[in-house]
């Protein structure tokens, strides 16, 4: 090593402490230039290769090289002292880390507001397991042996002779049979059938059944309720019609139609030009279901209905495809969390 190298090593090594980042890599400068296995020694020790005539040149070279690393090491440590916390320290200024939160599934939202709004006419909310039997889900509903809906071409049958329930209504039956009248529930939950799924179709969706039994309920309940829904659920502006129908546990039954939310009843796309959008299955319970879980007939009426929860969601959030409330993409969710 000349004189000059000794310069050069004296700039580069300034250099190299003044953009050191942390106590860390100045640390091991401080070892690699002035340690004892380090530069220095062996600055030191090429200095009896030097010519005698240039050993006091080299040696101040020597010793600027020392006092230059050592100032550059105390200055940059000063500075990164004031500006960096030691490792592993607390920076109480940090900003804090927001946890991702999540939402209510539309589903979930569209059961918590149909609850609330029958909660405000009396109505509690009962469940039922998804697995029910044959009793709970047909025969006790009057469904006759050979109505199509039994067939397992429509229904999930299981091995042991249960079923996946095909409709909220087995739990008026359940909801009858251990509870004497009078009864006002709803019943929101899951429902299976054989459908192929497409746009408006799933094997597996949401209904909320609703049953109301005790003396003298009528069809103008029936009506009045299932109007004062529909206002609270698409505003004050909607009109509801009752169409004559057909179902097995009701007599007698209706399909419930709510004017379309989209043109208010005018005639759209939406509402296939008709102005109106079927809601809801509903009538007055059929004595026959009275009879199956041991209510007297002449004693109480009740009306029910069962309605599509995912029919509800898709006309409130404006979606355009049942299968998007499955997907569980998280893009789409977030839009109603
Ligand atoms: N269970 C019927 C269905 O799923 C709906 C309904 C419920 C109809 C109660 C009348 C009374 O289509």
């Amino acid at each position: 090593m000349n004189l000059e190298d000794l310069k050069t090593l004296t700039a580069s090594a300034t250099a190299e402490i003044q953009s050191a980042d942390s106590a860390d890599t100045l640390e091991a400068l401080r070892v690699a230039y002035l340690g004892r296995k380090g530069k220095l020694p062996e600055i030191m020790a090429s200095l009896k290769e030097v010519a005698p005539e240039d050993r006091p040149a080299f040696g101040q070279g020597a010793n600027r090289f020392k006092v230059a690393v050592s100032e550059a090491l105390e200055t940059r440590k000063a500075a990164l002292g004031t500006t960096a916390a030691p490792a592993g320290a607390l920076d109480v200024t940090r900003p804090g880390d927001a946890p991702p939160l999540g939402g209510n599934h539309p589903i979930r939202q569209i059961i918590a507001r149909v609850t609330e709004v029958f909660d405000r006419i009396g109505f509690t909310v009962a469940t039922g397991p998804d697995i029910d039997t044959v009793f709970n889900n047909f025969d006790a509903l009057n469904t006759p042996a050979d109505h199509p809906s039994r067939d397992p071409q429509d229904t999930f049958y299981l091995e042991d002779g249960t079923l996946m329930r095909c409709h909220t209504s087995p739990v008026q039956v359940r909801y009858m049979l251990n509870n004497p009248p009078p009864v006002r529930i709803i019943a929101p939950g899951r429902a299976y059938r054989r459908d192929t799924p497409d746009a408006t179709h799933s094997a597996n969706f949401h209904q909320v059944e609703g049953l109301y039994v005790a003396e003298n309920v009528s069809m103008a309940d029936l009506k009045g309720d299932l109007t004062y829904f529909a206002r609270e659920i698409l505003g004050p502006g909607v009109k509801t019609r009752f169409r004559p129908h057909f179902f097995p546990f009701t007599e007698p039954s209706v399909e419930v139609d709510f004017t379309c939310h989209v043109c208010k009843g005018k005639g759209c796309r939406v509402c296939k030009n008709s102005g109106w959008i079927e809601i809801a299955g509903a009538g007055m319970v059929d004595p026959h279901v009275f009879n199956a879980v041991g209510y007297d007939p002449e004693a109480v009426t009740g009306y029910a209905f069962g309605m599509g929860l995912e029919r509800i969601a898709m006309i409130l959030l404006e979606i355009d495809d049942i299968r998007r409330l499955y997907d569980n993409d998280v893009r789409f969710l977030r839009q109603f969390a």
